[in-house]
């Protein structure tokens, strides 16, 4: 087969691909990470490249997202650009270093880990004493340790078991996972015991790396999930997962993510993947399956149904985890299709399910699940509303990157605030709510979310902002950055449809909301606190949140942003046993309400898409 040099501008990576390959693909062959958010479908426009010929050419979509100056210039999509010849390809998005939120909420508990080491001394055989190795091994635990009565072991442990204890003079330290003894090492190893929290998001994955035996989280790391190559959501992901092989390299990109991360987090503090025992992850249901390898077809199809929910304790080597052979990955459990056990982490995190007063947790990610109740009854639902706070279906939108206006106040002037003090390239999810909110309490915006013509603006406040009235595309816009100050040369823009994408995402969280305080028989007042998870939950102004109805104004004042509860929670799933236990407990107990199959939802959705 044909192949031909591509090299990505300003990495200057090179790679050979077959002729004929997408930029996409390309892009992927080379190991960078690039922003497809319609999964390349050639919908979103957000995958901009500048080839410098040899290419193919400019298809339908392209022709409809792209001008004609950008087309002339060499603007493509990666998704439709198909490599013919040697090129170069600027990659006009930059690869993607986000803002990625790691500080979360932190609460005590008893230090108990899901796996512990226990050192023992044992008596040597002779012929008075012909105890075989594991007799004398169990004899030894259950003497000295308390919760070490009636052990198993596993056949490929007791493979070693005789030279293991013959060269340490019987002297060693088990390594234990509930009732199994999972690894046998020479001498007291006890202090070496590091384990990995990891919050598997759609977008980001953090893991956080836990001393075990102190408690102590000793460094973080993070990355952006790898499967956004094949698309920004979860139906994209699982559409990808349904192709040939689709389903083995979302799995198989995802491991070697969390791979690089637990050699990256070791050697921080100057260790080896080999000092750690145990992993615990935490992602939403689809994620949870494509980490497992495991099918999430029937997720998307009703009744939504996933292959399974219960926590889970797997052998690392199962699903190809490089850390001791000896440890074990637990995973938390899930509720529901689109319940996962991030939200079930966010709850044990949170302590929802002992709490007293009616509380209501929001983790808008690239969905957006609720969770609203006290100790006596917890509800939860999901939405798909978190694309457009993550810039897609947004004219101008992106992630909180570099470039990313993500605050915007109002006064005598418009003052931005753009991440990684760059140039703009675009607005992210807590910059519309500010942009949106300042809008509509100028007059700008009116409730049904319509932008008034300059002349209808009655406001003097408006005053200064009515110039930036525009048309674009026959309707009207609002100017945010001309297109000399942005760094594409572009200009940033708010439009009509960008504001009833918006309408329909926080319609359709604020629905959720209404849907379960009906179900637990409760009115909004009732709330005491609003729990705000994940990043963009932590970054947003809970007040302009409020203004444009994305939670109800009802709660205002009462909200807490939390940070990311769901590693907070797959942490304390690791250092207690106990915790991990009442993950599943929570799983159990958590009712799950299908917003789509509500009968009164399409009327509460669209009552709640008005400002
Ligand atoms: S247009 Fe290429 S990813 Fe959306």
């Amino acid at each position: 087969m044909e192949h031909c040099n591509v090299v990505f501008k300003p990495q200057g990576n090179v790679v050979s691909v077959p002729v004929g390959q997408t930029t996409r693909e390309a892009l992927y062959l080379a190991g960078l990470s690039y922003d497809f958010p319609c999964g390349g479908n050639g919908k979103c426009g957000k995958c901009r490249v500048q080839v410098s010929g040899g290419t193919s050419e400019p298809t339908a979509q392209e022709h409809h997202l792209l001008s004609e100056a950008e087309l002339a210039e060499g603007v493509r999509l990666a998704c439709h650009t198909r490599i013919l010849k040697d090129t170069e390809v600027l990659l006009m998005e930059g690869v993607k270093k986000s803002n990625i939120l790691t500080k979360s909420v932190t609460r005590a508990l008893e230090l108990v880990p899901v796996v512990s080491k226990r050192y023992v001394e044992l008596p040597l055989p002779h012929l008075e004493d012909q105890r075989s190795d594991w007799q004398r091994l169990q004899d030894g635990l259950a003497e000295a340790f308390t919760d070490c009565q009636e052990l198993t072991i596993q056949l490929s442990v007791l493979k070693g078991l005789s030279a293991t204890l013959r060269g340490a003079d019987f002297k060693v330290t088990a390594l234990i996972q509930g009732q199994e003894v999972c690894g046998v090492e020479k001498h007291d190893t006890t202090s070496r015991l590091l384990g990995m929290a990891f919050d598997i998001g759609t977008t980001t994955i953090v893991g956080y790396l836990m001393d075990l035996h102190t408690g102590r989280e000793l460094c973080h790391v993070s990355a952006l999930n790898p499967q956004t190559k094949f698309g920004g959501d979860v139906i994209s992901r699982t559409a990808y997962s349904n192709q040939k092989n689709g389903l083995e390299e979302l799995h198989l990109t995802v491991i070697e993510t969390l791979n690089r991360l637990i050699e990256t987090a070791a050697s921080r503090v100057e260790a080896t993947p080999d000092d750690i025992y145990a992993l615990s992850f935490a992602g939403n249901t689809c994620m949870h399956h494509l980490f497992l390898g495991l099918s999430p077809r029937h997720i998307a199809l009703v009744p939504y149904v996933p292959v399974v929910s219960n926590a889970l304790v797997l052998a690392p080597a199962a699903i190809d985890l490089v850390i001791n052979p000896a440890g074990r990955a637990f995973v938390l459990p899930n509720v529901a299709g689109y319940v996962g056990g991030d939200t079930v982490a966010v709850v044990l995190a949170t302590e929802m399910d002992r709490s007293d007063t009616m509380k209501l947790a929001i983790d808008i990610g690239t969905n957006g699940e609720m969770v609203l109740g006290t100790r006596d009854r917890l509800v939860s639902c999901s939405t798909a509303a978190g694309p457009a706070f993550e810039g897609a279906q947004i004219s101008s939108g992106m992630r909180g990157a570099d470039g990313a206006i993500d605050h915007i106040r109002f006064g005598e002037t418009m003052e931005l605030s753009v991440i990684g003090d760059v140039k703009p390239k675009g607005i992210c999810g807590s910059g519309l709510i500010d942009l949106v909110a300042g809008l509509l309490e100028l007059g700008i915006i009116t409730k049904p979310g319509r932008i008034l013509s300059a002349d209808r603006v009655d406001n003097p406040k408006a005053a200064p902002f009515l110039d930036r009235l525009v048309t674009f595309e026959n309707s009207p816009a609002f100017l945010l950055v001309d297109e000399q100050a942005t760094a594409h040369g572009r200009p940033i823009l708010l439009t009509q449809g960008d504001i009833r994408s918006l309408q329909a995402a926080k319609g359709a969280i604020a629905a959720g909301v209404r849907i379960l305080c009906e179900k637990q028989g409760i009115a909004l007042e009732e709330i005491t606190e609003v729990i705000l998870a994940g990043a963009f939950g932590n970054y947003m102004d809970p007040h302009n949140a409020c203004v444009i109805g994305l939670i109800p104004k009802e709660l205002d004042g009462r909200i807490t942003m939390v940070g990311n509860a769901a590693g907070a929670g797959a942490k304390m799933a690791l250092l207690s046993r106990d915790e991990f236990r009442r993950a599943s407990d929570i799983s159990k107990v958590v009712e799950y309400i299908e917003l789509g199959a509500h009968k009164d939802f399409n009327t509460v959705f669209a009552y709640n898409t008005r400002f």
